[in-house]
């Protein structure tokens, strides 16, 4: 199979020739991975429903996951919603371009194959030159989910997207890591009271200072309530251990390591850089310090491919309190993991 082609494209000045080829592809029904401010996404034109349905064969995703549709300028907003809660302008005023996806009534030129037959779509304006400037080039929207193979850990940088779909896409525009490292929070506005979907890059915290309460449904509510939103997401192919913060965490972590390693498993454990060195003799990544939850948010779906690449049987992990971006990593990593320990 023939490679896709990379564009090395820098994201603080991007060259327009390079995006604007990208964005001839897009309009010719082709796929194009791009960088965001949060992970790769896998772009189609969001108004063309065969170029759509190819994202979901080639990521081999279930037609029943809903896709988000990006856009390049707030405006875009207006032709494919038919109805505007009051609170639209606030939020995005405040969060666009940026990590937040609005669910909203569609309007009829959304293809039902992008929001898998649902009355309602999910938008947003990503927060990256290449991203914008890749859809105002194509002069159409760009559905695109992570451009990862379904229930994999979301590509953070290039190399992670040829890992998983070298070939199968047309293009890659390589800019370098991505800046937030956890995709978006998604919240439905369609109806009220408003719900956030998945805890993303905007911590929910952020979101009520501006509007006020809004629900927070568990995990398993919110499979209910967006299709997509599967239980087992973002793995590697080791078994993921998480082990949930509370008295004694550390002692359970060590016990399971060594139980394991005498079972002559091949153990990675993953900590906050504060425990680093409470596990001499094993295999230890830090996702980086509690402090800095930026940082290890950043880390985490790189490091978890990592221990792929170094053939880990088993991760062990710390979990962390679920504060502000704390809850996006703790959401990930629940979905991720095979086994929890409280
Ligand atoms: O940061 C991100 O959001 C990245 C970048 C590429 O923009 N995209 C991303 O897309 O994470 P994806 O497809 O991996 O996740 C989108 C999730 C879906 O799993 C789905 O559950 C939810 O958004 N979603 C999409 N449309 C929806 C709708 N109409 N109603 C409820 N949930 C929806
Ligand atoms: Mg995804």
């Amino acid at each position: 199979m023939k490679n896709s082609v990379v564009f090395k494209v820098n994201p603080q000045k991007p060259d327009s020739r390079k995006i604007k080829i990208a964005a001839q592809s897009i309009r010719e029904g082709k796929l194009v991975a791009f960088p965001t401010e949060t992970v790769y996404g896998l772009g189609a034109d969001a108004l063309n429903p065969d170029a759509v349905s190819k994202i979901f064969e080639i990521k081999r995703r279930p037609f029943t996951d809903p896709l988000i549709i990006h856009i390049s300028d707030r405006k875009d907003l207006f032709s494919l919603v038919r109805e505007f809660p009051e609170e639209v302008a606030k939020l995005i005023n405040k969060f666009w371009p940026g990590p937040l996806t609005l669910v909203m009534k569609k309007s009829n030129i959304v293809p039902d194959i992008v929001t898998a037959g649902l009355d309602t779509v999910a938008i947003r304006m990503p927060k990256n030159q290449i991203a914008l400037s890749l859809i105002k080039f194509a002069k159409t929207p760009v559905s695109a989910p992570s451009a990862n193979l379904f229930g994999r850990p979301s590509p953070t940088c290039a190399q992670h997207v040829i890992e998983d779909l070298d070939g199968k896409v047309d293009i890659i525009l390589d800019g370098g890591r991505t800046d937030i490292g956890l995709e978006s929070t998604v919240i439905d506005i369609a109806h009220r009271p408003f719900r956030i979907l998945r805890p993303g890059g905007i911590t929910i915290e952020e979101i009520e200072r501006l509007i006020g309460r809004v629900k927070f449904a568990s995990t398993y509510s919110s499979i209910l309530h967006s299709p997509g939103m599967l239980k087992h997401h973002y793995s590697p192919k080791a078994k993921l251990i998480l082990v949930e913060r509370n008295n004694g965490q550390i002692d359970k972590m060590k016990r399971l390591a060594l139980r394991l390693k005498e079972q002559g498993k091949k153990i990675g454990i993953l900590v906050t850089s504060e425990s680093r060195n409470k596990f001499n003799g094993f295999e230890i990544k830090t996702m980086g310090s509690i402090n800095n939850l930026r940082a290890c948010a950043n880390n985490l779906f790189s490091i978890l491919r990592d221990f792929d690449r170094e053939k880990v049987d088993v991760i062990i992990v710390e979990g962390i309190s679920s504060n502000g971006l704390g809850l996006t990593i703790m959401d990930r990593l629940r979905k991720a993991a095979k086994e929890k320990i409280i």
